[in-house]
């Protein structure tokens, strides 16, 4: 087990760990009873241990999420880094506004209990205001630390998990989101479901991300070459295997999205070179 806050001297000079925070939002992710504000489980025994005020709520990982989640904890996430800003600049311009087309989805509720899914190192937490309480999810313990380091009122709210696995509660958020990220996920409907149940009925719940066919807008797919959009991504920092899930992995948003969230909303968004899905979990045609 990693470093707990031993803040709480109790009784006869004992002291006695206090958890952090985002445990009392959470569940067990085998019984799904509450933790209720501890690091294990009082039902089934489950530990859920804090390494430097990040909570583990996670077991191995398989498929894209292994792979996604080496890419972001490894050096090639850095060498990506500067491309993603540019390409985010231009659709803006500016990275406030190319954000902003997707975070004028959040409601306007002071105080509110926000959950952004695949939080990286918090990009989008200095654009929220600052009376909301943010929680944050993320399977890269490299990207957690980062935004713990860049944002100390995130110790404690942050959880090593996956989006299709959420250690919360039902019914817990007043908004949900994920910005980037989720056409990689290991499994988008799960990812969906999840996002949804932990927000409160009602609540906003967003998904953004590059559209998964942006690659048919790079130069060599365009003159049937893409071993030359190959060796770009390779130079721009890809490392093989994240870009082999890049180049042979599909998704259909359209229908994930229709099945899982059947009232839900389409933007187009970043000068239609991605989407933002917002569903407020009402039915179809309400
Ligand atoms: C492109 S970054 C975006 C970070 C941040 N949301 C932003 O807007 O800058 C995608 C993040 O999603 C995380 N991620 C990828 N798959 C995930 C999954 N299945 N569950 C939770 N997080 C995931 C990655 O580790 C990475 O930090
Ligand atoms: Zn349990």
């Amino acid at each position: 087990m990693g470093k707990v806050d031993p803040t709480m001297s109790g009784p006869a000079g004992i002291i006695a760990r206090q958890a952090s925070a985002v445990t009392m939002l959470a569940r067990c992710l085998t019984c799904r009873r509450g933790l209720l504000g501890r690091n294990s489980c009082a039902t089934c025994g489950r530990s859920y241990p804090e390494v430097d005020r990040i909570l583990e709520a996670i077991g191995p990982l398989t498929g894209t999420n292994r792979i996604a989640a080496a890419f972001y904890d490894g050096p090639s996430w850095r060498r990506f880094r500067p491309w993603e800003r540019l390409f985010l600049w231009f659709q803006g311009p500016g990275p406030d506004r190319a954000r902003r087309q997707v975070l004028r989805h959040l409601p306007e509720q002071p105080g509110a209990l926000v959950l952004e899914v695949g939080i990286g190192d918090g990009e989008n937490v200095r654009r929220l205001p600052s009376d909301w309480a943010i929680y944050g999810v993320d399977i890269s313990r490299t990207q957690l630390a980062a935004c713990r380091d860049r944002f100390p009122v995130m110790a404690g709210r942050l959880v090593r998990a996956e989006a299709e696995d959420l250690p919360f509660e039902d019914e817990t958020f007043d908004a949900v989101f994920s910005v980037g990220g989720f056409n990689y996920y290991r499994d988008h409907a799960a990812a969906l479901r999840e996002m949804r149940r932990v927000a409160r009925l009602g609540a906003p719940v967003i998904v953004a991300d590059e559209s998964p066919d942006l690659y048919h807008f790079a130069p060599g797919y365009a003159i049937g070459l893409e071993g030359l959009d190959r060796w770009g991504l390779r130079a721009m920092g890809l490392d093989p295997e994240f870009l082999a899930m890049v180049t042979d992995h599909r998704v259909d948003i359209d229908s994930l999205a229709r099945a899982e969230w059947p009232g839900h909303r389409r933007f187009p968004i970043w000068n239609r070179l991605g989407y933002c899905l917002v569903d407020d979990g009402s039915p179809e045609g309400a």
